[in-house]
Parts: structure tokens; sequence; C-alpha cells
């Protein structure tokens, strides 16, 4: 059995095409996504339709937002939940029947998401497994014992996955956090539980531009870089009014 994790994808379809290209030649048995498909980026509802075929898409905070308001968001982020709602709202370039119906049933599918998800022993979550869809776990909070401690507590089995940082890597309950590169691309589940952040398919922020994504067989974490149309996807944004700083971004990884 093999799964591709993604989160993330934040309306970047050239990163979501790429990245399902990928994903293709990869084999897999079932698609999950931890949420975000949404916000940010120039093209949520084709993310959307895409994260329909998927098994499993949990709610991310900006589909949170877009349902029930951005509270906690910067203005940035604000701006873009609040003409991601006015998109999907009103149908944007396709008209008639056919665009009321399809976003409908997008409606839908955004208010049916779910916060978490335990399949056995391994979790599922957009942030974390305290708050799913709201605290964030970054490196530095390694060196914070209390937290690191209660959100370890906060899951069974094995391993929970996670995104909402958009930093991939791997926590140990020993206070360990290694990047990708420091494990060199895998990581073989142990005795230890793990929090494993898959990284995102449309705003890294790593440093490192190219799409992210896991390859997991319910042994190995498989890290997946992959390269994807900046320019096109920076263009997309061009007829939108979505701050131009999320377009550039893109191409620092940042
Ligand atoms: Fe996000």
């Amino acid at each position: 059995m093999r799964q591709a994790i993604v989160s993330d994808i934040h309306g970047n379809e050239p990163a979501l095409l790429a990245v399902m290209a990928d994903i293709e030649a990869q084999k897999v048995d079932e698609i999950i996504c931890l949420g975000d498909v949404v916000g940010y980026g120039p093209r949520p509802r084709q993310c959307l339709v895409t994260a329909l075929d998927y098994k499993l898409t949990l709610l991310g905070n900006h589909e949170e937002a877009v349902l029930f308001g951005a509270v906690g968001f910067n203005d940035k982020a604000r701006k873009a939940i609040d003409w991601t709602r006015e998109e999907l709202l009103t149908g944007g370039s396709m008209d008639g029947d056919d665009a009321v119906a399809r976003d409908r049933q997008l409606w839908d599918f955004i208010g049916s998401l779910r916060k978490s998800e335990q399949d056995g022993e391994f979790a599922y979550v957009h942030g974390s497994p305290r708050d799913p869809t709201r605290e964030y776990v970054f490196a530095q909070d390694r060196f914070d014992q209390h937290k690191m401690n209660e959100i370890f507590a906060s899951f069974d089995g094995r391993a929970c996955f996670m995104g909402h940082t958009h930093i991939p890597g791997v926590f140990e309950e020993d206070y360990s956090f290694r990047t990708p590169r420091d494990l060199g691309g895998t990581y073989p589940l142990g005795r230890k539980k793990a929090l494993i952040n898959v990284g995102s398919v449309g705003q890294p922020r790593d440093g490192d531009a190219r799409a992210c994504y896991v390859i997991f067989d319910f042994e190995t974490v498989s890290y997946r870089r992959v390269e994807y149309d900046l320019d096109r996807a920076v263009g997309d944004f061009s007829s939108t009014p979505l701050p131009a700083y999320l377009a550039r971004r893109l191409r620092e990884g940042k």
C-alpha cells in the first residue's frame, strides 16, 4: 500500500499539476491531502476540483477561514481569503447552470471536511494533533519540551502526518527535528513516535521553491521535490487582485 500525502496546495494550479504527474509515476494506491487546498493562490476552484478525487482531504485553517471568517490571519492572508470566498461564490470564468451546480458541489465539499483522521497506527491533521487547524509546530518548538510532550501525547499510534508551517521535516519524541536534507530524503519509521511534516505543494517556505510532498508505504516516508512552471504560477496572479507579494514569494520558496 502506497499513499501520496500532500498539503498546503494554496490555489497553485501549476504546482499541483506537476505534483499530480509525479504522483502518477509513483504508482500510489491513494492520495491524502492535509488541508489548505485554497487561500493565497489564484486557482482555488481548479485545485478543489482535483482534490474531489482524493481518498481524503482534511480541513485546513484556510478552508476554515473561507467558511467561518479569517480569525487571526494577517492582512495579506485575509485579503486572499476574502477574494477566494468571492471567487467561489460568483462562479469564476464559467457561466450558467453548470457553474452554479459545480460551485455548490465545491462548497459542499469544503463544508464536509474533517479536522483529523486516525487510520490504524497513523494520524493525519493539518496543523497539530493538539489543535488540528490552528497550532503550528516549528523546528524551534523542539526546545519547548512541555509543548512537544503535550503534542506527542495528543495522538495514538506510530506517526502523525501534518502540514501548516510549509516546512517539511520529522520530529521525534526525543525533541529532535530533522529536515529532508538531514534525512537524505527518506525517513524509515522506527520505534520512536514521529510527527511528520509533509511540506507544501503550492507555497514552500524552506528556501526550496520546488513543490514538496511525500510518498508513504507504511514503513518509510520518502520526500519528493517537484519542479513546476513558476512563470505560469506567478502569471496566474495577474488576473486577480491578490497581493503581488504572494506571487513573489513563490520564486524564493519563502
Ligand atoms: Fe497553509
